[in-house]
């Protein structure tokens, strides 16, 4: 038997490697058990970090292809995809061995092996078991597919495999219209590929603001990507020249068949809980195969806590690292609080696309009185001079309180700009106090504020 610690934390993603640095901070005796060759899961190895490597540097590619001419600028830039790739390896290491700066700098021992719980208090790595007081459970998400298609990586692939093609694709099949889909299907077709979205709801963004969701489909298919909405995937066969989709529409009706060079199964996440004994020790599950954990993240069994995509709750690493700042500082015998109703969500295509808190469909079937402030980009001087004047900001906020109940934004910079509503709502703020905020100008925060005016009626510049 090895060391005893105050917590082992089985998976160094967001979740995982936040809650240790926490622990760690907090003056618990921390180790992480970590499968994977390097630090920072499936966000920083193959997800989050990655992808938006490929995004920025496709932007940059389209930019110089497409928008220089209109300001003066005369290039013919040509795609070096090789050297992209290695950019974006490079960008990956940085953060991974960051992780691993980190762990060291708070004596967290990084345990390598796949880690599996033999019993409350033990966790086996390898050879060795390791005794702990508190287990945490943060080993996050797999990719899901589709009954009968089988990801092979090569032609049918998930963003794992999307992120690591070596040429560009001539057409791509990209199933499912969520994140994963339209941040992927922007990088290759920006990249040249020939893009189409087969989604099985009747709009693409599912969850988002309706009128965004419109906003995001007209947008994304000027650019050239073409929609199937409505439509379900029912199988798809690789073959030497690429693979053989058949779909029908969601309602039911005649099957269409459509082949691509790569298909990219983008139809969401599963949690990933192979192989860590929790049969065994007798953790249970809910109806949609997550751990259950009550309000202290705590499982069935003392002493085994969960976080992250393993759980309810949106997956998202910003959501699974604050569950592990939360816990840690419920562990080290303080409080924690969350509040899930100020989970920014961030698209990073171009525009972005940005939601906290509630959609108007929401608010109307909860029957909460509303009222809805509305700006546009397009009256907003620097998004002119940017040339970037897309899409709008919404603000809702409570009918008699003028408390903000939530905001959808599409537009430039919008994964930044919703963050200045995130915090007002932390601080239970309302519409006007950012319509009494000084804002800078000239700056695409000028449209939160207006979009804040907006509620009371009240804009400026429109
Ligand atoms: P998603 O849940 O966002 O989207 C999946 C889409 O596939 C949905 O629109 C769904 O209606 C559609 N779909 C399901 N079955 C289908 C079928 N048979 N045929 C056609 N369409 C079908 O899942 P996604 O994009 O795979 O992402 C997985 C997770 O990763 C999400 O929870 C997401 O939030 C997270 N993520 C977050 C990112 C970010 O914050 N920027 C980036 C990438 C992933």
């Amino acid at each position: 038997m090895a060391d005893k610690y105050d917590v082992i934390v089985i998976g160094s993603g967001p979740g995982g490697y936040v809650a240790a640095i926490r622990c760690a901070q907090l003056g618990l005796k921390t180790a992480c058990v970590e499968k994977r060759e390097t630090l920072g899961g499936t966000c920083l190895n193959i997800g989050c970090i990655p992808s938006k490597a490929l995004l920025a540097s496709s932007e940059k590619f389209e930019d110089a292809s497409e928008h220089f001419d209109h300001i003066g600028i005369d290039v013919k830039p040509k795609l070096n995809l090789k050297k992209m790739m290695a950019f974006k390896d490079e960008v990956v290491e940085a953060n991974t061995k960051g992780i691993e700066f980190l762990f060291k700098k708070n004596k967290i021992d990084h345990l390598k092996g796949h880690g599996e719980i033999v019993e409350a208090g033990k966790v086996k790595v390898g050879k060795d078991t390791y005794e702990a007081d508190n287990i945490i459970i943060a080993t996050g998400s797999d990719v899901a597919s589709l009954p009968n298609i089988e990801i092979d990586e090569k032609k049918i692939v998930s963003s794992t495999g999307a992120l690591e093609l070596t040429s560009v694709p001539k057409s791509m099949i990209v199933i499912g219209g969520g994140v994963i889909g339209l941040e992927m299907g922007t990088v290759w077709r920006r990249l040249g590929a020939e893009v189409t979205v087969i989604e099985y709801l009747d709009q693409i963004l599912p969850g988002m603001d309706e009128e965004v969701r419109k906003e995001a489909n007209k947008i994304f298919k000027k650019q050239g990507i073409t929609f199937k909405t409505g439509a379900k995937v029912t199988s798809a066969k690789s073959g030497a020249k690429g693979v053989d989709l058949t779909l029908e529409p969601a309602k039911g009706g005649d099957e269409e068949k459509l082949s691509a060079e790569i298909v990219l199964m983008a139809v969401g996440r599963k949690p990933y809980t192979d192989k860590l004994g929790l049969d065994a020790v007798g953790v249970e599950m809910d109806e949609r195969g997550r751990i259950h954990v009550d309000e202290t993240f705590e499982t069935s069994v003392e002493g085994i806590f969960a976080i992250g995509d393993v759980i309810a709750g949106p997956m998202l690493a910003h959501k699974a690292e604050e569950e592990g700042v939360v816990l840690a500082e419920m562990l080290a015998g303080q409080s924690g609080h969350i509040d899930y109703n100020c989970i920014p969500g961030v698209v990073y295509t171009w525009p972005e696309v940005a939601n906290v808190g509630k959609t108007e469909a929401q608010l109307k079937e909860e029957g909460v009185k509303y009222n809805a402030g509305k700006f546009p980009f397009m009256a907003n001087g620097r998004a002119r001079a940017m040339g970037a004047t897309e899409g709008f900001v919404k603000i809702l906020a409570d009918a008699k309180t003028d408390r903000i109940l939530g905001a959808h934004i599409i537009g430039p910079s919008a994964g930044d700009l919703i963050q200045e509503v995130v915090s007002v709502m932390e601080f239970e703020g309302t519409a006007e106090d950012i319509a009494r905020t000084v804002h800078a100008h000239p700056t695409l925060t000028e449209v939160v504020k207006e979009a804040a005016l907006a509620v009371h009626k009240r804009p400026l510049h429109i």
